[in-house]
């Protein structure tokens, strides 16, 4: 093993970084809508399996691909696909979905230090009367100036502890952050639960009628299943890259999965106890994916909520921070390629990539902002603006791809010696079977996947 290689201090400290990469704007943002588009019960037993089928073999794939190398995701998946050049390119693949992905993901994550500052001041005041929340959010998106300034100290952010390392930068703000998160989210279930629409937020959520769901659900849930696990893209593969030989893969795999299961249903829970509180709220919520967490609920926080003038910045805390735990895995996949590949110091690469991706934001940042080009142009059949594009382009091209490189890399050309030691580390746990993981990696998970690229390409849109 390289001993020079920075490493996580303990399983607890993996655990909790790749949990913090995973539980982000995915499990806050676009579970819960899809959830709410695909009718609930159905949708989320479905998607259920697909993370226990499909997600989980992957994660430990990722896992065992990077700790096995000790390297990035170009130098391990090289590795994986027997020092073939194809390796190098899928790896690759993963670092630039990794840049783009990073690109406009800050722009939303700012979006949550805006209604931070907002609901810190409707604390004291009480919702303005009189205000459209949907024209304030309107409003925000379309100032230049603010979103860019919003943008670039969500970025900061991120550099400033990717800078530090893993150990000094990642692993310590993981520690700090994810039990935050987590005392936030119980705090506000708390509330929600007591609230007269929990008990139909849970019938919506755990009763499965399959009638409702449409055809189209399975294959979103199974999408969805990689985005929310940070799969197909390498950040697994370089976080399992400082995995030292003493942790157990297959624990942390399933530790992150099963976190980041929970937090994505804790949160649909909470938002829907609350959307189903008030009456007329259902259809408000209607068609948009920022409706439910940037236009709804930040009026129904103070006038419905019980504490909600405290529950309500808090809640903004929540989304900034786990989306902070998910940009950090993003610059890290960038930085940890530049760094092994090229030879760079940790300060510069951090500072380059950081930089040079920055430079994207901006053009993702003012796609709401009517600015000529960036708001307009369209690649993709209704997807208008850069913003659009690129989230169309990573979420339907890039990560199913990725993922199923993957699959062939950890199933197919990784003998079953190397994949075996791995998983079978002597600190696996008891309920893991090495040849049923096999099975799943070998064919039902590249079979799902094929599937998802072969509906891309037929039309589906995952974005
Ligand atoms: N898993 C993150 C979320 O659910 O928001 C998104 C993400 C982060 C995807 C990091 C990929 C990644 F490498």
């Amino acid at each position: 093993m390289n001993q020079s290689r920075d490493h996580w201090s303990s399983n607890a400290g993996l655990v909790l970084a790749a949990t913090g990469s995973a539980i982000g704007l995915g499990n806050l943002w676009k579970f819960p809508f899809i959830t709410w588009e695909n009718q609930g019960g159905a949708f989320v037993l479905v998607y259920l399996i697909c993370i226990a089928a499909v997600g989980l073999p992957i994660m430990l794939a990722e896992l065992l691909i990077g700790r096995r190398s000790q390297k990035s995701a170009v130098g391990a998946l090289t590795e994986a696909m027997r020092g073939t050049r194809f390796g190098g390119l899928v790896g690759g693949w993963g670092v630039v979905a990794g840049f783009i992905l990073l690109s406009y993901y800050t722009v939303i994550a700012g979006w949550s230090l805006y209604y931070f500052w907002q609901t810190i001041g409707w604390a004291f005041t009480g919702f303005p009367p009189g205000l459209s929340a949907g024209d304030l959010f309107n409003e925000q998106v379309g100032n230049a100036g603010l979103q860019l300034m919003l943008s670039l100290g969500f970025s900061l952010g991120t550099i400033a502890v990717v800078y530090f390392g893993v150990s000094r930068g990642i692993e310590r703000i993981a520690r700090i952050f994810l039990p935050i998160l987590f005392g936030i989210l119980v705090l506000m279930l708390i509330s929600a639960l007591g609230m007269s629409g929990s008990g139909e937020a849970l019938g919506f959520i755990f009763r499965p009628n399959f009638g409702e769901l449409p055809r189209e659900g399975i294959l979103e849930a199974l999408g969805h299943s990689f985005f929310t696990l940070s799969l197909g893209m390498g950040a697994m593969v370089t976080y399992g890259s400082y995995i030292s030989r003493k942790q157990s893969i297959v624990k942390a795999g399933g530790a992150i999965v099963a976190l980041d299961t929970i937090i994505a249903l804790l949160a649909t829970v909470i938002m829907f106890s609350v959307i189903f509180s008030v009456a007329g709220m259902r259809e408000e919520v209607g068609g948009s994916t920022v409706g439910m967490l940037f236009i709804s609920l930040p009026e129904l926080f103070f006038t419905e909520v019980p504490f909600g003038n405290i529950l309500g910045p808090l809640f903004y805390v929540l989304v900034a921070l786990a989306a902070l735990t998910s940009t950090i895995s993003l610059l890290e996949v960038v930085s940890a390629y530049v760094i092994d590949e090229h030879g760079i110091s940790r300060q510069k690469a951090t500072v380059g990539a950081g930089a040079a991706i920055f430079v994207f934001t901006i053009f993702a940042a003012l796609s709401f902002t009517g600015t000529p080009f960036l708001s307009t142009m369209e690649i993709f059949a209704d997807k208008a603006g850069w913003f659009s594009t690129a989230d169309h382009f990573v979420s339907n091209w890039m990560l199913p791809t990725g993922g199923f490189a993957i699959t062939i890399a950890a199933g197919w050309m990784m003998t079953r010696r190397a994949t075996r030691e791995e998983l079978l580390d002597g600190n696996e746990p008891r309920w893991f079977n090495y040849g049923v993981w096999r099975f799943f990696i070998r064919w039902l998970a590249p079979v799902a996947v094929a599937s998802i690229i072969i509906a891309v390409i037929l039309g589906t849109d995952f974005s």
